[in-house]
């Protein structure tokens, strides 16, 4: 059997003159070409139709390279990253052209090799182009690996989740394809799971007893700029929750994997996702900032949300009864995400407080982004007096404990990954299919009579009052402790 490590390794990017590769993907290869990371022997070539020489695509790269890599460009590491990078131009979609990319990735792999195919499309190429590879038997492993690298929008809905499945999986195998979620690759949201399950303070505490109900935040300043024309198609549930949300409300609420090896890890997302609770429309918030309708490419008459709020209850032993209100928008105060873990109050409080003065219960607020971190918030006696209490904060800065750089780009950690074989930070085929199964019937219901009304918020601001009423009915308030930009 051939050693597929000594192999050359090749990351084809289809839709390679795209925002994608040039904001994120590029970068990320970059920079671990920069700190070693990548195999030897590895070449990156870029597939698009645009007629570009190899030497018109790296200048292309570099201007992206140099506004998207922060502090880490040097134009050394860039030229030695810049020997190893190629352009082939064609259409994917047709036959012809995809024969004539792989007689150039054989010539310059020399013989036998492994390949990752990175689909960073129009979702409406992914099949076309899968298909064409499946022809010329570019998918088969008997001379090296084979993997194949999809990026949202995996479906529009679950029907076509589903379609987009099997189509993938008549050429491809399930352990070949790598569905990606940059969201798992955010070292804060990983971080989850070694809070969780690398500690033993917390695991006892994380269930019904002790939580009185989860937030998870994902707040945008941006809006949705000049994407018009795709965002009114999809809107904030299909564009954010359907994905990174409820990825990452499975981080906070699965049971425990026996091992961190991918199957282990995807079968306990798979099977809480499947425990979510059908949402009621009367859970639900859906909101447009002030101006959105003007926007290019959206309708005058849009009902699409760029807000949305929803109140979900996960029903197994662990969480019966908690629930998990989840909120993302765009045009909001600022950009932050943020998951808090509210915990009961204690079950008697022998203090005297003060007239006017009360207890907090324990909060813990995980900064995902930007300001990385973990914060504890527990009550304190005031120091000198006779029984005042105060709120602290026990809490943990990324920035401080391992430095302001230390944070790679999470499309870094996820190339790396699929370039290993290791699929435990992406989305199995029932994770995808779990997630559309909450998502859609919101929608649907969304376009019936019952549905609430689309509000209006103002730009700046943290969303419309229906998201504070959706908590007020429980007594509960929305809280940001993260900082943000
Ligand atoms: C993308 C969405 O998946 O995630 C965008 O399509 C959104 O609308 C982006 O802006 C947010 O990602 P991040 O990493 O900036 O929080």
């Amino acid at each position: 059997m051939t050693d597929s490590t000594s192999l050359a390794n090749t990351v084809v990017i289809f839709g390679a003159s795209g925002d994608l590769t040039q904001r994120k993907l590029i970068p990320a290869l970059y920079n671990l070409c920069r700190k070693q990371r990548l195999p030897a022997n590895l070449n990156v070539v870029g597939v698009s139709r645009s007629a570009l020489s190899h030497e018109e695509f790296r200048a292309k790269l570099r201007a992206g390279a140099v506004e998207f890599t922060n502090s880490t460009f040097d134009q050394a590491a860039w030229d030695a990253f810049c020997e190893h990078v190629f352009y082939v131009s064609g259409d994917a979609t047709k036959l012809e052209d995809v024969d004539k990319l792989n007689a150039f990735l054989c010539e310059r792999e020399g013989g036998e090799s492994n390949r990752l195919y990175y689909l960073s499309t129009a979702p409406s190429l992914y099949v076309p182009i899968v298909t064409n590879l499946g022809a010329l038997k570019l998918c088969t492993e008997s001379g090296g690996w084979r993997r194949v690298v999809v990026e949202k929008p995996f479906g529009y809905d679950l029907p076509s989740a589903r379609a987009l499945n099997e189509a993938m999986r008549a050429v491809f195998a399930e352990h070949q394809i790598y569905r990606i979620d940059h969201y798992l690759g955010k070292e804060t949201a990983q971080n989850i799971l070694f809070l969780r399950f690398a500690n033993t303070i917390f695991e006892p505490i994380w269930n019904r007893n002790y939580v009185e109900y989860v937030q998870i935040t994902v707040a945008e300043k941006v809006d949705i700029g000049h994407r018009g024309e795709y965002y009114d198609g999809s809107g904030v549930l299909r564009d954010m929750f359907q994905n990174h949300l409820l990825q990452l409300l499975a981080l906070i609420a699965m049971e425990p994997p026996t091992s961190f090896e991918a199957d282990a890890v995807r079968n306990e997302t798979a099977k809480v996702l499947k425990a979510v609770r059908p949402v009621a429309l009367a859970d639900t918030v859906r909101a447009q900032y002030e101006g959105y309708r003007e926007t290019t490419g959206v309708a005058p008459d849009s009902q699409t949300p760029t807000y949305a709020a929803l109140r979900l209850y996960v029903d197994n032993w662990r969480w019966q009864g908690v629930p998990f209100y989840l909120r993302s928008g765009k045009a909001l105060t600022r950009k932050t995400s943020e998951v808090i873990v509210r915990f009961r109050r204690p079950p008697h409080l022998m203090f005297n407080l003060p007239q006017g003065q009360h207890f907090e219960p324990n909060t813990l607020s995980i900064c995902i982004q930007p300001d990385e971190g973990i914060h504890l918030k527990f009550e304190a006696k005031e120091p000198d007096s006779l029984q005042s209490a105060r709120t602290v904060d026990m809490s943990f800065s990324y920035k401080q404990t391992f430095g302001a750089d230390a944070i790679p780009e999470a499309y870094e950690r996820l190339l790396l990954d699929a370039l290993n074989g290791d699929a435990s930070l992406f989305v199995r085929s029932d994770g995808i299919e779990g997630s559309w199964q909450i998502i859609d019937p919101i929608i649907r219901g969304w376009q019936t009579n019952a549905a609430p009304p689309v509000v209006s918020y103002a730009r700046g601001s943290w969303g419309p009052e229906a998201a504070d009423q959706l908590l007020a009915r429980e007594d509960h308030h929305w809280r940001q402790y993260c900082g943000g930009s």
